[in-house]
């Protein structure tokens, strides 16, 4: 599947295509970590994902694209992998928080044999894992389309549950609990509020 997210400070007049998923959102803050960002959207705008068999097109001040892929390190038919998370979740319930984190990896990562790879992952998933039950996650690949960022990740929770979600990125951003993260060297997150 492709994903796009489209923001701006306007409306955002892209057609839905046949079959797709689309969601609308609001931008809520712009958080840097690391490194040089993307243009990112301002607090208030409007932002909208758009997921679907073929990539869209749009020309939205502000876009992020991706694509899904199958499993590079982990077994495709783990719990983990093939859950990917709660289902998402419907925006007319109690407030749902979306998180858009577009990352890149250093060239030393790619450098690294497959099995080298592999062997970072364990840590990032035993973190991960617990926080199944409480948070919808999708990871896209990028480097097909794009230079500034290798990964989107994209995460949907209830807003009572925000501070669950930074416990899992200050875990994963922590080298001492997970080495693959010295590998990134661009990091930032996107604030969403789900509108629909
Ligand atoms: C919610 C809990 C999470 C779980 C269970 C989880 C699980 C996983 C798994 C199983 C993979 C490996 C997929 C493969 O084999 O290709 C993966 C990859 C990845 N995850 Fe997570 N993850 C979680 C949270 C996060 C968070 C919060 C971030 C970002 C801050 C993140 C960023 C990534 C990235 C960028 C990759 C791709 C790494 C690469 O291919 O080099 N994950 N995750």
């Amino acid at each position: 599947m492709h994903c796009l997210f489209a923001s701006g400070p306007e409306l955002i007049t892209i057609p839905t295509p046949t079959g797709a998923i689309r969601n609308r959102y609001r931008v809520n803050a712009v958080e840097v970590i690391q490194g040089p960002t993307p243009p990112l959207p301002q607090p208030g705008w409007e932002l909208h994902r758009i997921e679907a068999a073929t990539p869209t097109a749009a020309s939205a001040p502000v876009q992020f694209q991706g694509e899904t892929g199958t499993a590079q390190y982990t077994d495709p038919k783990a719990p983990y992998a093939a859950a990917n998370g709660l289902p998402t979740i419907p925006a007319t319930t109690d407030p749902v928080l979306a998180v858009i984190i577009p990352l890149r990896k250093t060239a030393s990562w790619y450098a690294l044999t497959q099995e080298q790879r592999k062997a970072q992952i364990p840590a990032h998933v035993d973190l991960g894992v617990p926080y199944i039950p409480t948070i919808h996650r999708r990871l896209f690949h990028s480097r097909t389309f794009t230079k500034d960022y290798d990964f989107l990740t994209y995460f949907e929770f209830r807003a009572s549950d925000e501070p669950q979600f930074r416990q899992l990125c200050r875990a994963l951003r922590d080298p001492k609990r997970n080495p693959e993260w010295t590998y990134i060297d661009r990091d930032c997150e996107i604030w969403l509020t789900k509108l629909a």
